[in-house]
């Protein structure tokens, strides 16, 4: 399997509830490194980007306010098979649905407030790295 590189977001429910070192503490004990970090609160337009595959859905505008409503820590995870073993070790969409054992399921109920985002492909990881870390990543 390849290594990898997904943008991972610890979002801003996550911060106010004081879990980042706990989700923090999950990815590298899952084996993964983080290669590049930074806290910041999301502008409208980030966000709008960000979540564009879902502008037409009618929960959009509830979900851009959720993510730009306070500090997120924004992180590049590099290991083998990243992107795939991110996805599982966050659990899923709904904590409601989500395994215990991943992050949703053990410390999350309910949607919009699900803690973390993970890149879903190839595609999606080298445009979301991009848009939230332009150049700031050699
Ligand atoms: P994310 O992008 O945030 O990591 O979450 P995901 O891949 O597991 O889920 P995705 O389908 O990309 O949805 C993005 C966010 O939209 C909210 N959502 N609400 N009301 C609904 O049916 C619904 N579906 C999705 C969730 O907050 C999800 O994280
Ligand atoms: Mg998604």
């Amino acid at each position: 399997m390849a290594v990898e590189r997904t943008l991972i977001l610890i979002k801003p429910d996550a911060v106010r509830r004081r879990l980042s070192g706990e989700i923090l503490g999950r990815i590298e004990a899952r084996g993964f490194t983080v290669r590049a970090g930074k806290l910041l609160t999301a502008s409208r337009d980030l966000g709008e980007r960000h979540y564009a595959e879902h502008s037409e859905k009618p929960f959009f505008g509830e979900l851009v306010q959720f993510i730009t409503s306070g500090p997120t820590w924004a992180l590049v995870v590099e290991g083998e098979g990243a992107i795939a073993t991110m996805r599982k070790t966050i659990g899923a969409t709904n904590p409601a649905d989500a395994e215990p054992g991943s992050i949703r399921g053990d410390l999350a109920s309910s949607m919009p407030d699900n803690l973390v985002h993970g890149s879903d492909s190839p595609e999606s990881a080298a445009r979301e790295v991009a848009l939230w870390f332009g150049d700031e990543l050699a």
